[in-house]
């Protein structure tokens, strides 16, 4: 059994769906970290029974946000740590912390479209794929080795809306596939050095 803990700044579509897909398998969410006390994963954790943890980083500075984030993890075994939606860049000695243990998903086909309005970009740049991307987590913005991407083609008839309800299907859908199968690689490699 691997545990993660999930990264998240707004709505928490993508943390709900996690937490209901691991149900069904040796594997959990055994903690949240949100950056905005006002966001809606907060509720939704609530709701799921998620331990929830609201690191502000407003009046200090981001290691010593992170430096809160670290040692709140220490509470648990993390095996990966997920971002879904943490609107906020980790800082290179977090990122080496956790060495190819952060893991993000970005909503467009990165490398086009990285920061916070992945769809929008995508929508507007008249694109006739678009889709989203899985990747492990570097230095960078949305940047880092890509594990996973899906794609599909626009008509062009659509709606912004419509769009962005297609890109967060193929995102519940996908993500926690690719968490699952990582997490099941990581258990059987833990237990080859047992
Ligand atoms: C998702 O679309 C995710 O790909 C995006 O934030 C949204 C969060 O939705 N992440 C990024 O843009 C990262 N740069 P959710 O809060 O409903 O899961």
């Amino acid at each position: 059994m691997a545990e993660i803990a999930v990264f998240a700044s707004g709505n928490g579509s993508n943390f709900q769906r996690l937490v209901e897909a691991l149900r069904d398998t040796r594997h959990s969410v055994s903690s949240l970290i949100c950056d905005r006390k006002d966001a809606y994963v907060l509720e939704r954790a609530r709701l799921l029974g998620i331990p929830s943890y609201i690191v502000s980083y407003e009046g200090k500075s981001r290691e010593e946000a992170e430096r809160e984030i670290i040692s709140t993890l220490k509470e648990y075994d993390i095996s990966l740590i997920v971002l879904a939606g943490f609107m906020r860049l980790l800082s290179p000695q977090f990122v080496d912390t956790y060495p190819d243990r952060i893991i993000n998903i970005h909503p467009s086909l990165l490398p086009k479209y990285p920061g916070t309005k992945g769809i929008e970009e995508s929508y507007y740049s008249g694109d006739r794929e678009l889709g989203i991307t899985i990747h492990r987590v570097d230095y960078g913005l949305d940047t880092g080795p890509i594990l996973f991407q899906k794609s599909f083609k626009r008509t062009g008839g659509e709606s912004l809306k419509e769009i962005e309800e297609r890109i967060h299907a193929l995102e519940h859908k996908y993500y926690p596939e690719v968490i699952i199968e990582l997490l099941d690689s990581i258990e059987t490699e833990n237990s080859k050095n047992y």
